[in-house]
């Protein structure tokens, strides 16, 4: 395709595709599923997912892209034809719900940035409570500082700097954002933990998290550590298709992959490194027990009262830092989410990269609307019916989730029965002509060929069984 943006070489594609798989899936969600699903036990689970079932369908993606050189669905419909192109639209319409719920949670963080750095977050006493007004009361907060606490702004906002990042292009725009964002949210993240480590009983935390207990091991657990893998590399869903398809020939794709993989398993690594230490440390200051597993809020209620015991400077500053950090982290993958359904559109409708890009950022904000006021503003959408009381945002979540998993399973039979395996391995050879001969090549060749598709497979079902039926019914 003449005239198409690309990476500028290894580097770019590197950092773009780490960016997009480091994000809050790391920072937020990851710390939360392993509190509640017994820290260390989790982390193994998670490890194993990672490397067995992700990063070889990670490659295979990656392959599909730049072997087409097309957005999701044109590359499977260039390769498989037509029917397989639905494959590529259904993870357009899964990223388009997974970004407009994501951008409400990075809104979220976003406020939480601006009033801990420039406002009076850390005067509060009841974070439980000051949360839940936050995330209910989406308009209308107000804090005696002047600054705004509606988080339709936050997430408003969000949404604007997404656009305008995607809206300059892959080299000028997302792969320069990268540049900058990854290298400082790194040390953001490496400097939280070095001060965590050095608090009152942060070696508690170390140990729950780094010390199996393997009585904690559960059905559900392996269902959050795959569903949490799959989230946090991005895959299932079209977006490493179309990263790779701006993928010069000359780079290897296996290694790129695995330290794409690396990248993100090591932020997700050191999120849980920072933040057990911190819960730790407040449990044994305020002499109180169960915090880890507080769930979705964990990093909203518990963190700020950690920065709030800090005093007032240097919980400003450790606070401030924290939420740049979720920003950064959560923005380097709202680019990459905006830029699979920009890259169908301007591909496939040759419409204008500019134009397409304001459009959809709109649409998509409005339809997270729904999502954001599931907290607690609209009744009906905090308890669907349907859905075993849950609010609509954990349910876009679920399908989302879901939807990747599914994917997932699908890539590997695209790959097998369609593609061919020998074209991926054509493919891969590109880049890195000692491929062919490799023991990798046995690996990755068998995993997509069996384990990957069979496991994925079962446990999607499961997994879809249980969200609707419960866990109880089913085991
Ligand atoms: N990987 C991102 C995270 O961990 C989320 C994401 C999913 C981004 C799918 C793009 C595509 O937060």
């Amino acid at each position: 395709m003449a005239n198409r943006d690309g990476f500028s070489g290894k580097l770019g594609f590197i950092l773009a595709a780490a960016g997009s798989a480091v994000g809050l899936g790391n920072i937020w969600r990851f710390p939360y599923l392993a509190g509640q699903n017994g820290g260390a036990i989790f982390l193994l689970v998670y490890l194993i997912c990672i490397f067995l079932l992700c990063y070889p369908i990670m490659v295979g993606e990656i392959a599909i892209g730049r072997s087409a050189g097309r957005d999701a669905y044109g590359s499977y419909t260039k390769l498989g034809g037509k029917r397989w192109g639905l494959l590529g639209l259904f993870g357009i319409l899964a990223g388009v719900f997974i970004l407009s719920f994501y951008n409400v949670v990075a809104g979220w963080a976003f406020g939480y940035f601006l009033n801990i750095s420039f406002g009076d977050l850390l005067n509060e006493s009841d974070y439980a409570s000051y949360f839940g007004g936050f995330v209910n009361d989406i308009v209308n907060l107000k804090s005696a500082e002047g600054i705004t606490k509606s988080n339709l702004i936050f997430s408003l906002l969000f949404m604007v700097i997404t656009a305008f990042i995607v809206g300059q292009g892959i080299q000028k725009g997302i792969e320069l954002a990268n540049k900058i964002m990854m290298p400082a949210l790194y040390l953001i993240l490496l400097g939280l933990i070095g001060y965590a480590l050095t608090l009152p009983n942060a070696m508690a935390g170390v140990r729950f998290y780094l010390v199996p207990d393997f009585s904690e091991l559960r059905i559900q657990t392996v269902f959050d550590g795959l569903k949490q893998a799959f989230f946090s590399l991005s895959l299932g869903m079209g977006c490493l298709i179309t990263y790779g398809s701006y993928l010069n020939k000359d780079q290897n794709i296996p290694s790129s992959a695995a330290i794409i993989s690396i990248a993100d398993t090591s932020v997700a690594f050191f999120s849980g490194l920072m933040i057990f230490p911190l819960v730790h440390f407040l449990q044994y200051k305020l002499q109180i027990t169960g915090v880890a597993t507080a769930g979705p809020p964990l990093i909203f209620i518990v963190l700020p009262q950690i920065f709030q015991e800090m005093g007032p400077v240097l919980g400003r500053i450790m606070g401030g830092a924290f939420f740049l950090l979720i920003c950064f982290a959560a923005l380097t993958s709202t680019i990459s989410l905006l830029e699979v359904h920009v890259a169908y559109l301007v591909d496939q409708h040759k419409m204008s990269r500019k134009r397409v890009v304001w459009i959809l950022a709109l649409l998509i904000f409005v339809l997270g609307l729904p999502s954001m006021m599931s907290q607690g503003m609209v009744p009906s959408l905090n308890k669907l019916l349907f859905y075993r009381g849950q609010d609509f945002l954990t349910f876009i979540s679920d399908m989302c989730d879901i939807s990747l998993t599914l994917g997932g399973c699908l890539v590997c039979i695209f790959v097998v029965r369609t593609w061919k395996i020998k074209n991926m391995n054509v493919e891969l050879n590109y880049g890195n002509s000692n491929y062919q001969n490799s023991f990798l090549r046995t690996y990755i060749n068998f995993a997509i060929t069996y384990i990957c598709p069979v496991l994925l497979g079962i446990l999607s079902v499961l997994i879809i069984l249980e969200k609707f039926i419960g866990l109880e019914v089913l085991f």
